[in-house]
């Protein structure tokens, strides 16, 4: 790669192949963007800049790992449809609450709604989160503080109220809770005593600034956002072949990070999944650990793909399981771009963000592969180059090294 780095506030409309961008903004938390701290986010800048180059207004943007819903926002208020996938529910919550504005009327409903958020009936025993060892987690007074207000939420009639209210439920979680606020992945420290946060003022203080952003963007005009699909491998949906105008994501990194077990506390305390059934939910996340030892007890399959094949053979020496780890995430992001193309209009983009990974010390040039996969199944590269992130709480943990993925690369397929 070129070391030459180009300075930019945002990423201009034609950028020379391979080039690296160093992206100087700080306006990264705009409209609902600030809602819920979710991990691994791209830019709004990347998805924006995909928008305005290959769309106009009306048009139909899809994003198959939606994640916080970077993607979708940025199409609502550019006045296109959007439409979402992700295999986490939160994520769901998170991307149709940030594209639906409120009306004056249900901004006022939760101003007086409010007070009643808190009272506690003792003749009623909220249900408690699936968490195995939730005293762990939570001190008994949070738990109980969280159990009533869930309970509250619940019975809202409204559900975009109900939701809405759900996603500052969420947003306080982590700070409420035992576990270090710093790391994405949840864990309590033996060493840092953490400060005590109340979960009203907490709760408080979050539907205030939710709120505020729809208050100021009340009479502005957004496009609609849809969730179609629970899984990125296998959209279906053959009424929207050939319909789709754009499709821009992030996919998860190769064994970099576990979105599961990372927002395993607030997906606990919403009711979606719990330590119950954990592993079962895992299971379908790309880039999933989990490979069963009769899988890869088996000599690597062949891809007929060369630097892919060649790497697999490595790490497969090292480590077996890890190989097939390797292979799965190639495989399922294969099923993923034929999925993707089958809804694509001829001639329509695909933007697929993603970094390298680097496994058992072996380096996978990850969005080279994803390249290769994408020719042989029919769509073009147009161009790629590469940004440097420098917002750290937007960098992805390396897994293998401890280390940073220092640039995510930006790759242009046309169908
Ligand atoms: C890098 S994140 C996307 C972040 C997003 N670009 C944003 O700005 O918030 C990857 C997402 O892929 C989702 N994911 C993992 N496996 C999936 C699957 N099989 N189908 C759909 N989504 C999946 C994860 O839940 C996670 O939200």
């Amino acid at each position: 790669m070129k070391n030459i780095i180009l300075q930019v506030e945002s990423i201009p409309d034609n950028v020379v192949e391979n080039s690296i961008l160093e992206i100087n903004t700080r306006d990264v938390g705009y409209f609902t963007h600030s809602f819920f701290k979710y991990p691994c986010k791209f830019i709004p800048q990347v998805p924006k800049w995909a928008i305005e180059k290959y769309t106009k207004e009306n048009d139909i943007v899809l994003d198959c790992f939606a994640g916080s819903g970077t993607t979708l926002v940025e199409a609502v208020l550019l006045n296109r449809n959007a439409l979402g996938v992700d295999f986490d529910k939160l994520s769901q919550l998170l991307c149709m609450t940030k594209t639906r504005l409120l009306s004056r009327r249900e901004i006022q409903s939760i101003k007086e709604l409010l007070d009643g958020l808190f009272i506690k009936d003792v003749n009623l025993v909220p249900n408690l989160p699936d968490l195995y060892n939730i005293e762990h987690w939570f001190c008994n007074e949070t738990i109980q503080e969280l159990s009533y207000l869930k309970y509250n939420i619940d019975s809202i009639s409204n559900n975009n109220i109900k939701n809405f209210l759900l996603v500052c439920f969420a947003s306080i979680i982590k700070k409420v809770s035992n576990a270090d606020e710093n790391s994405p992945k949840p864990y309590v420290s033996s060493r840092f005593k953490k400060k005590k946060y109340l979960v009203k003022d907490l709760f408080l203080k979050s539907v205030n600034n939710y709120l505020e952003v729809f208050d100021k963007n009340s009479n502005i005009h957004i496009g609609d956002a849809k969730i179609i699909s629970q899984d990125a491998r296998n959209i279906g949906n053959q009424e929207l072949k050939n319909k789709i105008d754009l499709a821009v994501t992030s996919p998860p990194y190769i064994n970099a990070f576990d979105y599961v077990r990372s927002l395993r506390l607030e997906n606990a305390w919403l009711g979606f999944f719990g330590d119950s059934n954990i592993s079962s939910i895992k299971k379908n996340q790309i880039g999933t650990e989990i490979i069963a030892a009769e899988v890869y007890k088996k000599e690597i399959l062949n891809t007929e793909i060369e630097i892919l094949d060649e790497i697999l053979n490595k790490i497969y020496l090292v480590d077996k399981r890890r190989a097939y780890v390797v292979l799965k995430y190639f495989q399922d992001m294969e099923a993923n771009i034929i999925s993707v193309k089958d809804l694509l209009k001829v001639n329509a983009h695909y933007i697929i963000v993603v970094g390298d990974s680097v496994i058992r010390n072996i380096e996978v040039p990850t969005h080279k592969i994803l390249i290769e996969i994408a020719k042989r199944n029919g769509l073009k590269l147009v161009n790629t180059f590469s940004y440097i992130i420098k917002n750290r709480y937007l960098r992805i943990p390396r897994a293998d090294r401890g280390g940073f993925i220092k640039y995510d690369w930006i790759i242009d397929l046309k169908k």
